[in-house]
């Protein structure tokens, strides 16, 4: 069977070692550190909290995803699924129905999961004090044992109309929850940041901050280099590292040229740079589709630019060498085409660089020779 395992939460034998970050994070939930966690995407944040949780004896993790949240109603809705799976005792449930009285919810078991599900009358609104009585009923949670509350994808709370107040309550309870550690994990960086560094914000300088970046090569080359060997495929430690820089560093993106890596070779091979082509054709192949969309938005201009920061690298779309080799005239056309790629989510900021939100995104438009 294929060891590689991407886009879901790895964990146990699947989650290679992290020990600063895993150590700094079990430090935090132990002294009830309130803590955001940012990085790009696909770096691992969500196993790492899912992983410093299991390390500590005693802890339980209610686990709320944000994810494309739009209105106060998604995110309450949210809250109250993740306390219905944390927490399946008659009190707890009759509790919520209680609190939720007002939006006349009934309770029902999901035919396919198994899971308690709650439906609420769509017909009436949920305000953001809403969000209030949910926050009282983690509270009670958190007085039957040790708790940590992770929100993730946390900056997509600013989609909502009413954030400002949503995260003004959430602030304002959450800071009474003394026995209760919050993680807010989030992808985009600004976004995030804008939460918790800006003054104006409820969240300022309210939590400690962690950032998840790549994996280090001293403890990811080892552990993908073990990963091909069980199935008696021997690879290079070089080798290991170009797949990395492959992809990006990222270690979603690096798991999933491995897969592919892995299909197209076969047990007692030795594996070598040249493998990765073939492997980077499945992927290509698989993504073709959603890459031909992400084109049809774009005009000439945004496509030279995007095609240039593929050859050159994101670090300096402003210089004359760039301007030459994208056929783009001026550096305030680059801009405009800049803001349009990071608009369209197709490139983003770090560090100073543009980098492609999807790594090999900019190797198949060299590889179709745009
Ligand atoms: N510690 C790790 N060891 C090995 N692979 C990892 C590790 N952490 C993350 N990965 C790889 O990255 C993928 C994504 O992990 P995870 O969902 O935890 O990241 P994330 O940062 O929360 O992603 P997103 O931004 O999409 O929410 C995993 O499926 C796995 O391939
Ligand atoms: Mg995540």
């Amino acid at each position: 069977m294929n060891p590689f395992r991407y886009g879901q939460v790895v964990k146990g034998r699947d989650f290679c070692r992290r020990p600063w970050l895993i150590k700094q994070l079990m430090n935090f939930i132990e002294t009830g550190q309130n803590v955001f966690l940012q990085g790009e995407r696909r770096t691992g944040k969500t196993s790492l909290i899912h992983e410093a949780v299991r390390k500590l004896a005693g802890y339980r993790l209610l686990y709320i995803d944000l994810l494309e949240v739009k209105t106060i109603g998604d995110m309450c809705r949210r809250m109250i699924t993740s306390i219905l799976r944390a927490e399946r005792k008659g009190g707890l449930q009759r509790k919520l129905m209680q609190t939720l009285a007002h939006l006349k919810p009934s309770l029902s078991i999901d035919p396919v999961t198994g899971f308690p599900t709650i439906s609420l009358d769509p017909r009436i609104a949920m305000r953001p004090d809403s969000i209030e009585g949910i926050l009282d009923l983690i509270a009670g949670l958190g007085r039957r044992g040790k708790l940590v509350v992770s929100f993730d994808e946390f900056q997509d709370v600013l989609n909502i109309k009413e954030s400002a107040e949503a995260l003004a309550l959430l602030r304002s309870r959450i800071q009474f929850h003394g026995n209760i550690t919050y993680l807010f994990a989030g992808s985009i960086k600004n976004r995030m940041n804008c939460i918790f560094t800006d003054p104006e914000s409820p969240f300022f300088k309210s939590a400690a901050s962690l950032e998840v970046g790549h994996i280090d090569d001293d403890a990811f080359v080892p552990f993908l280099k073990g990963k091909f060997a069980s199935g008696k495929r021997d690879i290079s430690k070089d080798t290991v590292r170009s797949v990395i820089r492959k992809a990006g560093g990222i270690p979603g993106d690096v798991q999933e040229v491995c897969a592919c890596i892995w299909d197209v070779t076969s047990e007692g091979e030795q594996l070598t740079v040249k493998h990765l082509a073939p492997a980077l054709s499945m992927i290509f192949a698989r993504e073709n589709k959603a890459y031909e969309a992400a084109l049809v938005q774009l005009t000439g201009q945004h496509l030279r630019c995007l095609v240039t920061l593929a050859k050159t690298g994101g670090t300096k779309p402003l210089s004359a060498e760039f301007l030459e080799e994208s056929g783009i005239r001026t550096a305030s056309s680059v801009q405009a085409a800049l803001k349009r790629l990071v608009k369209l989510k197709i490139i983003y900021q770090h560090k100073g660089a543009y980098r492609f939100a999807n790594p090999f995104f900019g190797s198949w438009l060299i590889w179709k020779g745009y």
